[in-house]
C-alpha cells in the first residue's frame, strides 16, 4: 500500500520551533517548520550534520517537545502532553529506529523485544511471547533469541531493534540513519525490511545521507540550517511490493 494524495494527514506539524540553551547560548535547531505527513506515506529526511534531522525525528516521536510551535499526530494536538502522556501515546503509536542500535545490554534479543508490550496491559503473557516470536522470525533472527546484543553482528543488532520498533504495531516508525554503522550488504537488507514495513502500511520518516536509500522514499525534504528547504517527491515513484510476511505483521 503506498501513500495517495487522498489518504489522510497523519502529521501536522505548523511554525514548529526548537532551541537548546547552553552556556547562556542559543541553538536553533528547528526554525518554523511546516511539515503535512500523510498516512502511509515514507518520506526521507536529509541534510548537513547539525541541521536539525534529528531534533525533528524527536519532536516526531515525542521524544522531546519543541519550543514553540503545533504537533497534531493523528488528529490529536501533542505538543504540549506532559510526560506520562507522552510515553503512553509513544508506546502505542510510534516505533523507533537508531543509528547505534541502542539495544540493551543486559537483556537477551527476545527480552529487547518484548520490551514496548510490557505496558500492554491487555495482552496475555502468551499473546506477547508469539507476537515477540513473529517480528523476530520476520527480521530473521528467530534463531538469535536467545542472545545477548554483543554476541551479535550490527547488522543482526539493527535488525532486532527493527523487531523492537514493530511488535507493537506502530503506525509511524522513525529511523534516525539506520544505515549508518553498517556496511553495505547489511544496510541494503535493513533497508529492505523497512521498505517492506512500509509496503505493510505503516508511514515511514527516515533520516539518511545516502541519497540511493532517499530514493527509496515516495518524497524527500531537505533540511538546512533548522529549516526545510526542499520538499520534492523522489525519481523512484514505483509502489512498493507487497512482501507476504510483512503484509501480515503490520
Ligand atoms: N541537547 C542539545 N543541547 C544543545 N544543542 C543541541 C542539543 N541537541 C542538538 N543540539 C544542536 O542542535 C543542532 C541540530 O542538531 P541535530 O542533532 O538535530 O542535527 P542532525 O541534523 O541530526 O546532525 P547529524 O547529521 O550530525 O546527526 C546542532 O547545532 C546541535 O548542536
Ligand atoms: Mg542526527
Amino acid at each position: 500500500m503506498s501513500s495517495q494524495n487522498s489518504d489522510p494527514i497523519l502529521i501536522r506539524l505548523q511554525g514548529i520551533q526548537k532551541s537548546f540553551l547552553s552556556d547562556e547560548l542559543e541553538t536553533r535547531a528547528l526554525d518554523e517548520i511546516q511539515l503535512q505527513i500523510r498516512r502511509g506515506e515514507f518520506l526521507a529526511v536529509s541534510g548537513p550534520s547539525g541541521c536539525g534531522k534529528s531534533s525533528l525525528l524527536a519532536i516526531l516521536g515525542l521524544l522531546d517537545s519543541p519550543s514553540a510551535g503545533s504537533y497534531e499526530l493523528d488528529g490529536q494536538r501533542v505538543e504540549r502532553l506532559d510526560n506520562r502522556a507522552r510515553a503512553l501515546l509513544r508506546n502505542r503509536s510510534i516505533g523507533f529506529v537508531f543509528q547505534a542500535f541502542n539495544l540493551i545490554a543486559e537483556l537477551t534479543v527476545e527480552e529487547n523485544v518484548a520490551l514496548p508490550l510490557s505496558y500492554r496491559k491487555e495482552m496475555s503473557r502468551a499473546q506477547r511471547r508469539s507476537r515477540v516470536a513473529e517480528v523476530l522470525a520476520q527480521v530473521d533472527m528467530s534463531h538469535r533469541a536467545r542472545h545477548y546484543p554483543n554476541q551479535l553482528s550490527g547488522g543482526q543488532q539493527q535488525r532486532v531493534a527493527i523487531a523492537r520498533a514493530l511488535v507493537g504495531r506502530p503506525s509511524l516508525i522513525l529511523a534516525d540513519e539506520p544505515t549508518g554503522n553498517l556496511d553495505s550488504r547489511n544496510a541494503e537488507l535493513v533497508m529492505q525490511l523497512l521498505k517492506d514495513v512500509h509496503a505493510a502500511g505503516a508511514t515511514l520518516c527516515m533520516v539518511t545521507h545516502e541519497p540511493r536509500f532517499a530514493a527509496m522514499a515516495q518524497r524527500s525534504i531537505s533540511l538546512y540550517d533548522g529549516h526545510i528547504v526542499a520538499d520534492l517527491p523522489t525519481a523512484d515513484r514505483a509502489a512498493p511490493q507487497m512482501s507476504g510476511q510483512a503484509a501480515e505483521v503490520i
